[in-house]
């Protein structure tokens, strides 16, 4: 049964690229169709090797277009019309190749033909090896494609059919359609040249990984934050279009693809470099920020004597997300959400920090050195707000990002 949602009567044209993803759109193409939207596909002469125009056809109901378009084809539908005639083209699985062929502007087949002669949104599903997605020229294209208002679905981080694990893995079906929905949610017209994506025009700040709290200039205290989640949230937002600016304390994460990142050590560092980047419409806390410093950090390092173990005093570290949520109102940031790291009676206390900070959603987990979550790639939250509860399963950090995002993205549209 069709379901009547913002995709409902909408026409998508699929690029369908060459890597072994390319067999998950054929249950794609099936829920899109679900929901009522027109699909027409093309494929690369590449993704013939993965899946065949035949099934394709079977469930679009319409003739694939490959990149054998001969002169028939040309005739029926020009490829111009072909690109136009769509209300959004989404590429999934998009691979390296493709999309550093978009980013150069090629047009040497049909796909980066139709990518080049469109005036319609494009989206991309990446898929591919994590090494490959990792190389610099990858994340270069990326880049670049964000800027050229390209909308980004993923990858997500998981086992691959290449044997390994990290991010490249194509996002799960339900996870394309609920970007394909938020984009068509958030943009009731096309947008002309490129995709903004549903956060365009929104400044978003995202606080990052763990501080580091001087005791000597050799030594710090500090804790396990990765910055995996913040870094993932900061990206996922970009992807939606949104400006973003990062805050990140000292970690070992890559700079996602179109953010501006400032690099900060200390929590009071952080709170100025917070300070700073406001105004913003939303700031997302995801920082492990040191509670405490040392009262008096030593000039030199401190060195072993007859004097015994060294007595470190310490005080309290500003509270960046307390102080961001009572701000002033006009300068208070509409949306402020916070996490919580818990290591025990996750629910309760989240539920008291919710009201002590006084931000609007709290997204609480459990950092039990049993629950993995510090340092490792799954995350298990709740997110609470004065309305209720969401309990979110088990997902990848790069999928709490991902609905987080979203989840951000539906609060600016409503
Ligand atoms: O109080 P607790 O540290 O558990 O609160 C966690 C939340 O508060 C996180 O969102 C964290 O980024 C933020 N926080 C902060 N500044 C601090 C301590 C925590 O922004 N000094």
């Amino acid at each position: 049964m069709t379901e009547l949602t913002p995709l409902h009567g909408k026409r998508i044209l699929l690029i369908i690229g060459g890597g072994i993803a390319a067999y998950k759109t054929l249950e794609l193409i099936r829920r899109l169709r679900d929901k009522g939207v027109h699909v027409r596909a093309l494929m690369t002469k590449a993704a013939h090797e993965f899946v065949t125009p035949l099934s394709v056809s079977s469930l679009t109901g319409e003739k694939v277009y490959t990149d054998l378009f001969d002169l028939t084809d040309e005739a029926e539908m020009g490829h111009i019309q072909l690109s136009r005639d769509a209300d959004l083209l989404l590429v999934a699985p998009a691979t390296a190749d493709l999309m550093a062929r978009m980013v150069a502007g090629m047009a040497n087949d049909l796909a980066t033909t139709a990518l080049l002669a469109t005036d319609k949104p494009v989206m991309v599903a990446p898929a591919m090896n994590v090494r490959m997605w990792e190389h610099k020229a990858t994340q270069r294209n990326i880049a670049q494609l964000a800027q050229d208002g390209v909308g980004f679905i993923g990858p997500d981080d998981g086992d691959m059919a290449c044997g390994e694990f990290g991010p490249g893995r194509f996002s799960e079906t339900p996870d394309i359609i609920a970007a394909v929905e938020n984009h068509f949610r958030a943009s009731s017209e096309p947008l002309s040249g490129s995709l903004a994506g549903p956060l365009a025009g929104r400044h978003i700040l995202v606080t990052s990984g763990p501080t580091h709290e001087p005791i000597d200039p050799v030594r710090y205290l500090a804790n396990r934050s990765s910055g995996k989640q913040g870094h993932a949230i900061a990206g996922s937002l970009a992807r939606l279009g949104a400006q973003v600016t990062l805050v990140a304390g000292p970690t070992t994460q890559p700079n996602p693809a179109g953010v501006t990142v400032v690099q900060i050590e200390t929590a009071r560092e952080m709170l100025a470099a917070c300070q700073t980047a406001l105004p913003a419409d939303g700031v997302i806390c995801a920082a492990a920020v040191a509670d405490w410093r040392v009262a008096q950090d030593a000039e030199q390092k401190m060195k072993k004597g007859p004097d015994g173990v060294p007595a470190l005093a310490l005080t309290e570290n500003p509270d960046i997300l307390a102080t961001i949520s009572q701000l002033p109102k006009g300068k208070r940031p509409a949306l402020v959400v916070g996490f919580a790291a818990e290591t025990e009676k996750v629910i309760e206390h989240a539920t008291a920090k919710l009201a002590r900070k006084k931000c609007d959603w709290l997204v609480a987990n459990d950092v039990s050195p049993a629950s993995g979550v510090m340092g490792g790639d799954m995350n298990t939250v709740h997110v609470l707000s004065a309305t209720g509860r969401d309990d979110w399963p088990q997902l990848s950090k790069t999928e709490v990002a991902e609905r987080l995002a979203r989840k951000v993205a539906d609060y600016f549209s409503t």
